[in-house]
């Protein structure tokens, strides 16, 4: 049996990524690093989820994150990562 592991899939769309996502990108890179998660995440990039209008959107598993900020989403990181740690 193979344990999924959880995927976190960041727009890079160019609207998403010039609102947010790139700094956004980066946070998220940081959190798995100081959090030794890197092996327990998939982080990927994506492309546009036709979501710009409630961008930025960061996707966690099967929820869709919208209107991500850099202070959202160390909040979203804690709730959805929190109990891995
Ligand atoms: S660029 Fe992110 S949803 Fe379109």
């Amino acid at each position: 049996m193979t344990l999924l592991k959880k995927e976190i899939k960041i727009c890079l769309g160019s609207s998403c990524f010039s609102r947010g996502n790139k700094q956004t990108l980066q946070i998220v890179q940081k959190y798995l690093k100081d959090h030794k998660l890197e092996r327990d995440i998939i982080l990927k990039g994506n492309h546009c989820f036709s979501k710009c209008n409630a961008g930025p959107v960061v996707k966690i598993g099967d929820k869709l994150y919208e209107r991500v900020t850099a202070e959202s989403i160390l909040e979203i990181l804690e709730t959805e990562l929190g109990e891995i740690n």
